[in-house]
């Protein structure tokens, strides 16, 4: 009777013990101590087993795409915009043109991605003299569209046009954008810069602007006030096809891929059957120089040129390689620039938020996989963190908003 007895107080001490450690485990994962390498684990382990692409059939891309047409797409005569910013300028000038306009793909429904923005970073944009917008693609009348009206009323920063959505469809939500920005802004009024970015990146708007202020590039821009910007041309700039009068110089930079490799690998969401490459233009064991997709700058008075230069380009599933490769590069033989050492993009956010060193420098940073990792990077810089903390007088509106936006889902 003793042996039972003792042997059941072993049993419910290692059951209770072991229901402990469960019950750890389990705060873990679901509370912020969960130790950040596990999580990326976890985000690396859900991105790869993420169904990316159906299995597709040899032309099926192309078939997602809708068509290779940019005017087909784009619809240059036509206004597709539904909803756009009252204020494309700065606020307190009518016509006051900012330093830089930076447009943030994003997803009608991806609402807490663009507070996590808008609650970090964004806010330096005022003081930067930068205007931040988010587009949107979005067909039909709904509940959705409410919402977006509603945080339109609120922040006035939403770009919304009127196209289908979908991974293969990025080609054509940028050129969009590239018209939207051609047909806003005149060439008198042309921000110095056009930042395409998307809604998983946090940009450290501080590190950017000293970058475009103080190196070279930003010479190379203001030599049309007399500076000799020769030594700013880099290597590949070989026959620019401008008329120097005209546009005398240009920044398209980023983190460059010089000449990379095409994707072998079937099961990658970048994959592409040799045959259908060929379809649209482009064979061979390399794809054209581009700019890795989450940041790129584009100097504003070379927006127009590549914008119309595209209506002869037919479209290549995937933005970055479409619109800097492709059609700046390839067709219109700009010089691409690398600004790649500050920008830390598709590597560990696990890294990046445990060195500080690297942290501070940097200009852009992705894949932010949660609107908190956006809030997490903000904190630990401190300029950031200061602004962070600056009261909000749209933080009740928001408030409603979020609440409406419960109501309606
Ligand atoms: C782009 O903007 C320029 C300058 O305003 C304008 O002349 C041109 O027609 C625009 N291009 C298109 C295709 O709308
Ligand atoms: C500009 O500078 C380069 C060297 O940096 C020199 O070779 C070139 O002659 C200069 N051009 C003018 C117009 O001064
Ligand atoms: C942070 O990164 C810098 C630059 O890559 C490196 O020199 C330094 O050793 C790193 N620090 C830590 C603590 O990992």
């Amino acid at each position: 009777m003793r042996v039972h007895i003792k042997f059941i107080t072993y049993i419910l001490l290692g059951a209770i013990l072991t229901a402990f450690v469960f019950l750890v485990l389990l705060l873990c994962i679901i509370s912020d101590w969960e130790p950040i390498s596990v999580r990326v684990q976890r985000v690396f382990e859900q991105k790869s087993n993420a169904p990316y692409k159906p299995k597709l059939n040899k032309f099926s891309i192309t078939e997602m795409m809708g068509s290779t047409s940019v005017i087909d797409v784009v619809k240059p005569d036509e206004k597709t915009v539904i909803l756009e910013p009252t204020m494309p300028f700065l606020k307190g000038g009518k016509s006051k043109r900012p330093f830089a306009v930076i447009m943030v793909t994003s997803l009608a429904r991806f609402f807490n991605q663009r507070q996590a923005i808008r609650s970090t970073w964004y806010k330096w944009a005022h003081d930067l003299n930068i205007r931040i917008f988010f587009m949107i693609g979005h067909t039909g009348q709904n509940p959705i569209l409410q919402n977006l009206e509603e945080e339109q009323r609120i922040h006035d920063d939403l770009i919304i046009d009127n196209f289908e959505e979908g991974y293969y469809k990025l080609p054509a939500k940028i050129l969009r954008m590239v018209k939207w920005f051609n047909t806003t802004y005149l060439p008198e009024n042309s921000p110095r810069y056009l930042i395409k970015t998307d809604h998983d990146v946090f940009i450290n708007l501080l590190n950017l602007v000293n970058i475009l202020r103080e190196t070279p590039y930003y010479s190379n821009l203001v030599s049309l006030s007399g500076q000799n910007n020769s030594k700013l041309l880099l290597p590949d700039s070989v026959n620019i096809p401008f008329d120097s009068s005209d546009v005398e110089s240009y920044f398209v930079g980023g983190q460059k891929f010089a000449k990379p490799e095409v994707e072998v690998d079937p099961d990658s969401k970048w994959y592409m059957d040799s045959k259908e490459r060929e379809m649209l233009g482009w064979s061979g064991p390399y794809l054209p120089t581009y700019l890795n997709g989450p940041c790129y700058i584009i100097s504003g008075n070379v927006v127009g040129t590549i914008y119309e230069a595209s209506f002869n380009v037919p479209i290549f599933p995937f933005e970055d390689v479409y619109l800097i490769g492709l059609v700046a590069y390839d067709r219109l033989s700009l010089a691409i620039s690398d600004i790649g050492q500050q920008m830390w993009l598709d590597k560990s956010y696990y890294c990046l938020v445990k060195n500080r060193t690297i942290l501070q420098r940097m200009v852009a940073f992705h894949p932010l996989d949660h609107p908190s990792s956006m809030v997490k990077v903000c904190r630990r810089l401190p300029t950031c963190k200061r602004q962070m903390s600056s009261s909000s007088t749209s933080n009740n509106r928001n408030c409603n908003l979020l609440a409406s936006i419960a109501k309606n889902a």
